[in-house]
C-alpha cells in the first residue's frame, strides 16, 4: 500500500537526483509543494538549506528582479562539498564562469558578444546545414534496421554536431566533445559520470578547459568565420577576455546546446508513443509542428533547476527570505503549475497559448531557444513521414540528476519508408 507523501519529504525530493529518473515520484513531489508549500525551506543531508520555489509567477518575479535574486555565488544546486570546492576555485580565480553565472553589468556584455549568432538571420543561415543533419540522422536511423536505442544512436548526437558546427570545431573532434559533456551532466548519474568524487569530476571540467584553451590560440592565430572566432577575439571594455572567461564560454555554449535538445528530442519521442493519438494527429496535421515542438519542450522540461541569492532582506509570497540566502527555481514544477496550463499532465501536441518557462525568463532567458526549437523541429519535419510505425522494444530509462536530465535509454522498434 502506498503511503502518503508529506511535504518534507516532498522537499527531500528536489535534492535528490534519483527522483528525477521517475518522472512520477517527481511530480508527485512538486505538485504537493505547489498546493502546500509553494516557498518551501529544504535541508536536505549533504546540501546547504535553500529555498524550494515551485510556482511559475514566483519563478516569473524572481528571474525579472536581477538586482535582488543574483546568479552568484550558488548558480545551481550542488552538495556542500561542491559548494565548499567551488568557493576554494573562486579564491583562486579557477571557477567556471559562464554567462549563467554571472550578473550585471559583466553579465550584459558578456552576452553580447554570442548574441549576433543566434539572431534569426545567423539562425535563417544555420538553417540549411540543421535540415542537412536532421537528415543525416533520420537515414542513420533506417540504417539501423529497424530497432535502436533513439537516445544513444540518434538524440545525443544530432544536437552537438549543429552545435559545434557553429561553433567552427573540425569533425574529428565531435566523438570527445560528446563524452565529456556527457560526463559534465551525467555527474550525479552512476552509469554515465567519470567517477565517485567531486575531484573526479572537476576533471572532466580541467579537459574541456585544455581543449578550449587550445582553440582559442588557434582562433586568435587565424581568425574564421565561426563563433568559436568571434569569442576568442572578443573584446570587453577594451580587453581580451581571461583564459578562464573564454574557455568557459565555450562550454557553456557546447554543453547547454546540447543535452538539453537531445533530452527534448527522446522526451518528444516518448511522449509521442505513450499518446498515439497525438502521434497520428501530427503526422496527419504537419502544421502543428511548432506548437508539438514547444509542447515537447514544456513535457521534457530538460534544465531541472537554477538558483539565485537574495542580495537583501526580502519576502516571497510572505514568506521571509533572508539576504544571502538561495532559492531553487523548479523549471519542471513551474511547466505544470495548475494556475498557468489547463489540464498540465495532457501532452498536447496543438496546445496554445503555451507559456512554458523551460527556456528561463528575463536577463539570462535561453541565448539558444531559436535554435533548439529549429533543431527539433527539422528533426520531426523528417522522421514522422518517413516512420511508418513505431514502439518501444523495452523500458525507457530516465538520468539522475537535479540539473539537466531526461532519457538515457530509449529502446525502439519502428518500421521507415
Ligand atoms: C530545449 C533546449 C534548451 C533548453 C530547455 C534550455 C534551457 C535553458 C535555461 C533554463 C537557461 C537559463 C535561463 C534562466 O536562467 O532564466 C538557459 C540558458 C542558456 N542557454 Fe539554453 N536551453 C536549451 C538549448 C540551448 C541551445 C541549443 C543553446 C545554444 C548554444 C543554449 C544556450 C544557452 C546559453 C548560452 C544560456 C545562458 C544565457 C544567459 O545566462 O544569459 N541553450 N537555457
Amino acid at each position: 500500500m502506498s503511503r502518503t507523501l508529506t511535504v518534507h519529504e516532498a522537499g527531500l525530493a528536489v535534492a535528490d537526483p534519483t527522483a528525477y529518473a521517475d518522472e512520477e515520484r517527481l511530480h508527485a513531489a512538486l505538485t504537493l509543494l505547489r498546493k502546500e508549500s509553494p516557498v518551501h525551506r529544504v535541508e536536505a543531508p549533504g546540501y546547504n538549506p535553500f529555498w524550494a520555489i515551485t510556482k511559475h509567477s514566483d519563478i516569473m518575479e524572481i528571474e525579472r528582479d536581477n538586482k535582488l535574486f543574483l546568479s552568484a555565488p550558488r548558480t545551481l544546486l550542488g552538495t556542500a562539498e561542491m559548494d565548499a570546492l567551488q568557493e576554494e576555485q573562486r579564491k583562486i580565480g579557477m571557477e567556471l564562469r559562464t554567462l549563467v553565472h554571472m550578473d550585471d553589468p559583466q553579465h550584459r556584455l558578456v552576452r553580447a558578444i554570442g548574441a549576433d549568432w543566434f539572431r534569426p538571420k545567423a539562425m535563417r543561415a544555420m538553417q540549411a546545414r540543421v535540415d542537412e543533419l536532421a537528415r543525416q540522422y533520420v537515414d542513420r536511423m533506417a540504417e539501423l534496421g529497424g530497432e535502436c536505442d533513439f537516445v544513444q544512436q540518434v538524440a545525443v548526437h544530432y544536437p552537438l554536431y549543429v552545435i559545434l558546427s557553429l561553433l567552427g570545431l573540425p569533425e574529428s573532434d565531435f566523438p570527445r566533445m560528446l563524452k565529456l559533456t556527457q560526463e559534465l551532466f551525467g555527474g550525479q548519474d552512476e552509469e554515465l559520470r567519470r567517477g565517485e568524487s567531486a575531484q573526479e569530476q572537476l576533471a572532466t571540467l580541467f579537459d574541456f578547459f585544455d581543449y578550449f584553451n587550445a582553440l582559442t590560440v588557434a582562433r586568435r592565430e587565424n581568425p574564421t568565420d565561426d563563433l568559436a572566432s568571434a569569442i576568442a577575439n572578443a573584446v570587453v571594455d577594451g580587453q581580451p577576455l581571461s583564459d578562464i572567461d573564454t574557455a568557459s564560454y565555450y562550454v557553456i555554449v557546447a554543453t547547454a546546446g546540447h543535452d538539453t535538445t537531445s533530452a527534448t528530442i527522446a522526451g518528444g519521442l516518448e511522449a509521442l508513443l505513450s499518446h498515439p493519438d497525438q502521434l497520428q494527429r501530427l503526422k496527419d496535421d504537419p502544421s502543428l509542428l511548432p506548437l508539438a515542438t514547444d509542447e515537447m519542450i514544456r513535457w521534457v522540461t530538460p534544465v531541472k533547476e537554477f538558483m539565485r541569492t537574495a542580495s537583501a532582506d526580502t519576502e516571497i509570497r510572505g514568506v521571509p527570505i533572508a539576504k544571502g540566502e538561495s532559492v531553487l527555481l523548479s523549471y519542471p514544477s513551474a511547466n505544470r503549475d495548475e494556475e498557468v496550463f489547463e489540464d498540465p499532465f495532457r501532452f498536447d501536441v496543438g496546445r496554445d497559448p503555451n507559456k512554458h518557462l523551460a527556456f528561463g525568463f528575463g536577463v539570462h532567458y535561453c541565448l539558444g531557444a531559436a535554435l533548439a526549437r529549429m533543431e527539433i523541429q527539422a528533426l520531426y519535419r523528417e522522421l514522422l513521414p518517413r516512420l511508418t510505425s513505431v514502439e518501444l522494444a523495452g523500458t525507457p530509462e530516465w538520468t539522475a540528476s537535479t540539473f539537466v536530465g531526461g532519457l538515457k535509454h530509449l529502446p525502439i522498434r519502428y518500421t521507415m519508408s
